[in-house]
């Protein structure tokens, strides 16, 4: 009877337990640290970086496009090696710390893994398999095998290849690993059964990180692994020593920062819009730009999705500077160019082209207007400071955005001061305008 009872507790307990969000309410807090934090690069030098990454990534979505077969492309997923910010997590009984890319562009959480056959440098030790308590190689026909874009199955163990679109790849074995995430006492947070990459052939440049952590919209996400499915940031001032903070699951809020109160603009929101050729990529819907209170003449055409695939409006972490499609930025270039009354430059030093003499001579007023992208519902309302910058070499003041000739990217460096929230279970992303620095 005993052991009936025992039997019926262990099936309760099973049962209570649901296979598809067995992880239920998780929250933590984490820092997100620059990629190039902690160098010791000038200014310029790093507006030079991130103008570079920038294009690298632009140019894996480039590559993506060219493939012409929608379901071809979408398995060449959007992203360049390089991120702009890390996150710190744990791997493994007993844990394993490392650092590694947060990337919103991909859902595949992976590592280098020992014995490496083909790996990148790490400052991380490889993570051992072996010598951890916890980690279980996912059988082939295990659910989460054919939620990958190439499963595939070598000795009844199931095998992933993941591509990013430029040289970078990674391929092992999909598994399953116990994660910890925070740091201190309060906020760290052990979460079983956490399916990941471990990669033994591996390409590409990681930033001096360990490996990637994808936050997109598909099932293999962190985000979407992980209940609820939603996660926030909020991205310090360009160049502030403060790190960003990432909040994921309970903590993912923008009540509980107090932020609308701080700022005194209401939270908006605008729904994503799923590419059926990138589904794990944040698309939005935008319908036009205004510079101060004048709407620029913008076809919505310059946003919408081709039926390629190609075309549309990203929002993405880990792109530093906006990649604005051509006719739109055409459009905010003439705009700025009447707006600001100062000699026009071209800075091909830091590769930004719509550029203004700076400072202005004394009896020349210049008011830079306030940029705003109109989303379907909601306006995001940049500050001159997000969307210009000062070119440190020549001291020129710059737009700081590129033209596209593929889609529309919203970088981070548009996304400074704004508490972000993507909210996957309800499909919305929500932001509101806060002090990064300080919350
Ligand atoms: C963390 O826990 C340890 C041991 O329980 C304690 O000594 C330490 O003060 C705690 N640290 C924080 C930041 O709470
Ligand atoms: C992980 O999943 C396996 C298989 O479903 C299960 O037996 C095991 O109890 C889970 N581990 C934890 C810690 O939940
Ligand atoms: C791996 O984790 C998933 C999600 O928690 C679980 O459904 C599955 O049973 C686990 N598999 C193994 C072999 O642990
Ligand atoms: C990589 O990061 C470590 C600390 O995480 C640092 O000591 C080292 O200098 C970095 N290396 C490079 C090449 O940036
Ligand atoms: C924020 O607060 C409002 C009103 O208090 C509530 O309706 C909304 O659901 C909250 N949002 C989140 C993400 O908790
Ligand atoms: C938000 O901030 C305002 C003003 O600082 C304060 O009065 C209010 O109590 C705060 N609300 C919450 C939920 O913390
Ligand atoms: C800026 O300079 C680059 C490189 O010389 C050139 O390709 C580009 O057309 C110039 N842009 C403008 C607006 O003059
Ligand atoms: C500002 O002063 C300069 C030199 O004194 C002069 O050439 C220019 O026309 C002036 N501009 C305006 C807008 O008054
Ligand atoms: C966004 O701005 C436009 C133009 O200023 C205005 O007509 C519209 O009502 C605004 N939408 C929201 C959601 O605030």
């Amino acid at each position: 009877m005993a052991s009936l009872v025992l039997f019926l507790i262990l099936l309760v307990a099973a049962m209570s337990t649901p296979a598809a969000h067995c992880h239920g309410n998780v929250g933590f807090k984490l820092k997100l640290t620059h990629v190039d934090a902690g160098t010791s690069y000038t200014k310029v030098q790093l507006l030079r970086r991130a103008v570079a990454r920038s294009k690298a990534r632009v140019a894996a979505l480039q590559a993506v496009a060219a493939v012409a077969d929608p379901v071809a492309a979408a398995r060449v997923l959007v992203t360049a090696s390089t991120g702009e910010y890390l996150v710190g997590l744990a791997i493994g009984t007993p844990p394993l710390y490392y650092t590694a890319i947060m990337d919103t562009g991909s859902d595949l959480i992976w590592t280098q893994c020992a014995p490496c056959l083909l790996c990148a440098d790490q400052p991380a030790p490889y993570f051992d398999a072996k010598a951890s308590a916890t980690y279980r190689a996912l059988p082939c026909r295990s659910p989460r095998c054919g939620q990958l874009y190439y499963p595939a199955c070598f000795q009844r163990v199931c095998v992933y290849q993941y591509y990013y679109g430029d040289t970078a790849s990674t391929a092992g074995v999909l598994a399953n690993e116990t994660f910890t995430f925070g740091a201190g006492n309060s906020t760290k947070v052990r979460v079983p059964n956490v399916s990941f990459g471990c990669g033994s052939i591996n390409a590409g440049d990681l930033a001096n990180s360990s490996g990637m952590v994808g936050f997109g919209r598909g099932p293999l996400s962190l985000v979407s692994q992980l209940g609820p499915s939603r996660f926030s940031y909020c991205l310090t001032s360009y160049l502030s020593p403060t790190p960003s903070r990432l909040y994921f699951g309970a903590f993912a809020n923008l009540n509980s920062t107090n932020t609308s109160s701080s700022s005194g603009s209401p939270v908006q929101s605008t729904p994503f819009v799923v590419n059926p050729a990138l589904p794990s990529m944040y698309f939005l819907s935008l319908r036009g730009i205004s510079l101060g209170t004048r709407r620029l003449p913008i076809d919505p055409l310059a946003f919408a999705i081709n039926d390629d695939g190609t075309g549309g409006v990203v929002i993405d972490s880990g792109t530093s500077i906006t990649w604005l499609q051509q006719d739109a930025y055409e459009a905010v270039r003439r705009g700025l160019l009447s707006a600001i009354p100062l000699p026009a430059m071209n800075d091909t030093d830091i590769g930004l082209d719509t550029c203004f003499q700076w400072p202005p001579p004394p009896n020349v007023t210049v008011t830079v207007p306030d940029f705003v992208f109109h989303f379907d519902g909601a306006n995001m309302t940049l500050p001159p400071e997000n969307y210009m910058l000062i070119a440190s070499t020549t001291g020129y003041l710059c737009l700081a955005m590129v033209p596209s000739g593929v889609g529309t990217i919203i970088g981070n460096y548009q996304q400074q001061n704004l508490h972000i929230l993507y909210d996957i279970a309800n499909s919305l992303l929500s932001f509101v305008p806060a002090p990064c620095d300080i919350i």
